[in-house]
């Protein structure tokens, strides 16, 4: 299902560079798992394999945040107690309180996090983006626009997700236009695997929801089965948008619609008592 446009919010302090996006692949082929291709996942996600920048917590100096990120929003899942900054204590503040709590995975740019946290000053806001220079850029661009309710990591999310935000704390989790990785031995970077869905699940509250988008239908269609059967997560309701809404587009998809390419939105509910 293509995504309408309409709720998109003008008013909002984001403006957009452009990029010339390549279209890139669209034939995205998938085939539901077997028992045996399931098992290999798990034992992949266990070892640590696919994380983006090696595991953080075996990084040289993982238990140091680098100077440029001390007294900011910004966090490092293994360098919370680094003593040179109270970004550590003024995280699990935050967490601690009863503030709704929204996480994107993979905000590249930021616009679609940036905007939400602007929306809603009550609610508090994560983003996790693997990229450091993006995450700087981010971090900036918050706090030009006095943002004190939104807090970054350049932490691989499947590592810093788990270790760092308590179950059943999420309101919602976005993960916008991530990429499908096509090729066969880069497969295991992919987001979307059983255990990812497992750490959703987890820390999503019940009555919170799983926000998805791609432009990659397949990889669309393949996230769906993942996530639909698993046990704590309903089918996709589209009504689910207007808990967004008004909302502006990320990156990518305002690529996607000044260039007329079809984007699929899914909004899976976490159910209740799962
Ligand atoms: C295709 S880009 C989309 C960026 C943005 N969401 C948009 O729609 O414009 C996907 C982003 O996810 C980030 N990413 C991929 N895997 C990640 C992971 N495991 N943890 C955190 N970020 C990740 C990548 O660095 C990349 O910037």
């Amino acid at each position: 299902m293509s995504q309408s446009t309409d709720l998109v919010a003008p008013e909002s302090p984001i403006t957009y560079s452009p990029t010339s996006f390549s279209q890139g692949r669209m034939d995205f082929a998938w085939e539901e798992l077997s028992e045996a291709e399931s098992a290999q996942l798990y034992a992949d996600w266990e070892a640590g394999k696919g994380l983006l920048g090696g595991h953080p917590q075996y990084r040289p100096g993982a238990d140091r945040l680098p100077p440029w990120g001390l007294n900011r929003a910004f966090f490092r899942a293994f360098a919370l107690d680094d003593p040179r900054g109270d970004n550590g204590p003024a995280l699990r503040s935050a967490l601690v309180s009863d503030r709704p709590l929204e996480i994107e995975v993979g905000y590249g740019r930021g616009d679609f996090l940036l905007d939400r946290a602007s929306r809603h000053p009550q609610g508090l806001f994560v983003g996790y983006e693997v990229k450091t220079k993006a995450t700087r850029l981010a971090l900036a661009r918050g706090e030009g626009l006095g943002l004190t309710n939104l807090w970054l990591s350049d932490d691989d999310v499947r590592v810093s997700l788990a270790v760092q935000i308590p179950d059943g704390r999420v309101e919602a989790v976005h993960v916008l236009f991530p990429d499908p990785w096509w090729k066969e031995q880069h497969k295991i970077k992919r987001l979307f695997a059983p255990p990812f869905v497992d750490l959703l699940a987890a820390k999503i509250r019940p009555g919170g929801f799983l926000h998805f988008k791609s432009d990659v239908e397949g990889y669309g269609e393949l996230v769906r089965y993942l996530v639909e059967q698993h046990p704590a997560f309903g089918p996709h309701d589209s009504r689910l948008v207007e808990r967004i809404a008004p909302y502006v587009p990320t990156h990518r998809e305002h690529w996607c619609q000044m260039n007329g390419k079809a984007v699929w939105a899914f909004f899976f509910p976490r159910r209740e008592g799962e």
